[in-house]
């Protein structure tokens, strides 16, 4: 798959639900309403959808949400796509709040699921709890311990938020490198309906970084994903720390990506409303329909986003919040 810009596409984050089992201030609101059930692609329209993106040359998938471990049948996905790696596609991978973990590390791995990002914004049980709308950090501790005993790698996301955990930046990256785990940091984006103002907790990386230099030596890291993060390896420690800035730095011209929803609407950038739905079209059973719906997305897929603070939310944050890549 080629867009418009000659940006090849070879990674496809798929939502497979809208629901969570947390309320992240800046990812959902209290009241959340979700879609209904039946409106949600079926286990198997997800994995026939994935089929269909290999077999026109995707050859990585993360599955995401909402929070993908609450899915009922994500086993069976898992299971179902990790018959694919070998075959096309070279790896799945996931991005949860972790607090499943301890329950499917184990069969994500068995379906195998190598790596996986684990959100976690805050060690602190209070914090925590106030972060997620009560979130209990030791369900996640816990099953961050049984991913690594399941030998998934693990890369921790930390949103960082100004006033709310900035003062855990530093000792999260120490915690990481005793775990060995990765660290990303990501910076609040305008997306998701929630109540809060976020540009009160909007938290430059910029900043924090020079900070974060003067403690430690970071080296740039050739590694790109093709998606939005920066990598510096950390001296001594021995962790990989990303940064992923939509709104002080500009990835786009590297995009290789698309965005399911869990209705089956692709989205072809975070920061535009550019989409196609193919549910319907999944669901009428042509492949050629789906396959001219993906090529006029590719077609019109939009050269790079313009988020800023105050920015009016695109249309694909109403259905999935889609960063930590
Ligand atoms: C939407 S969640 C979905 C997967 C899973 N529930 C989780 O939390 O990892 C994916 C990532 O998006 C991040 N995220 C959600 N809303 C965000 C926002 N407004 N700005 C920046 N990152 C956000 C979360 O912190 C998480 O790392
Ligand atoms: S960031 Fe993830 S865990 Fe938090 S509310 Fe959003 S979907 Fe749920």
């Amino acid at each position: 798959m080629i867009d418009g810009f000659g940006r090849h596409i070879t990674y496809v984050r798929l939502s497979v639900t809208d629901r969570c089992n947390l309320r992240c201030r800046y990812c959902m609101a209290e009241a959340m309403t979700f879609v209904p059930r039946k409106d949600l692609l079926e286990i198997d329209e997800l994995a026939a959808l994935a089929d269909l993106f290999i077999a026109r040359g995707v050859n990585r998938i993360r599955l995401t949400g909402g929070e993908p471990l609450v899915r009922k049948g994500i086993e069976r996905l898992a299971r179902e796509l990790g018959a694919r790696l070998g075959r096309g596609l070279d790896e799945l991978t996931m991005t949860t709040n972790g607090t499943q973990l301890v329950r499917f590390a184990r069969p994500l791995a068995d379906a195998g699921m190598r790596r996986i990002n684990v959100s976690l914004d805050s060690r602190d049980p209070d914090r925590f709890r106030q972060i997620t709308r009560g979130g209990d950090v030791h369900e996640v501790l816990a099953g961050l311990a049984a991913a690594a005993g399941a030998g998934l790698r693990i890369k921790i996301n930390m949103v960082a938020l100004s006033g709310v955990n900035e003062d855990e930046i530093s000792p999260m990256l120490r915690w990481c490198a005793s775990e060995g785990h990765d660290l990303t940091l990501i910076e609040t984006m305008p997306l998701g309906a929630v109540e809060e103002d976020r540009t009160e907790r909007y938290l430059p990386l910029s900043g924090v970084r020079a900070r974060l230099e003067s403690e430690f030596r970071l080296i740039p890291s050739p590694a790109r994903t093709g998606g939005p993060a920066r990598y510096f390896d950390v001296d001594r420690l021995g962790v990989r720390l990303g940064f992923i800035t939509p709104l002080t730095g500009n990835f786009c011209e590297g995009c290789n990506r698309v965005r399911v929803t869990a209705t089956g609407t692709v989205f072809g950038c975070l920061g535009h409303d550019q989409n196609v739905e193919l549910r319907d079209l999944l669901r009428s059973g042509s492949r050629a329909t789906v396959n001219a719906a993906l090529d006029r997305l590719l077609a019109g897929k939009p050269k790079g986003h313009d988020f800023h603070i105050g920015a009016r939310e695109p249309a694909v944050a109403r259905h999935m919040s889609v960063t930590g890549g």
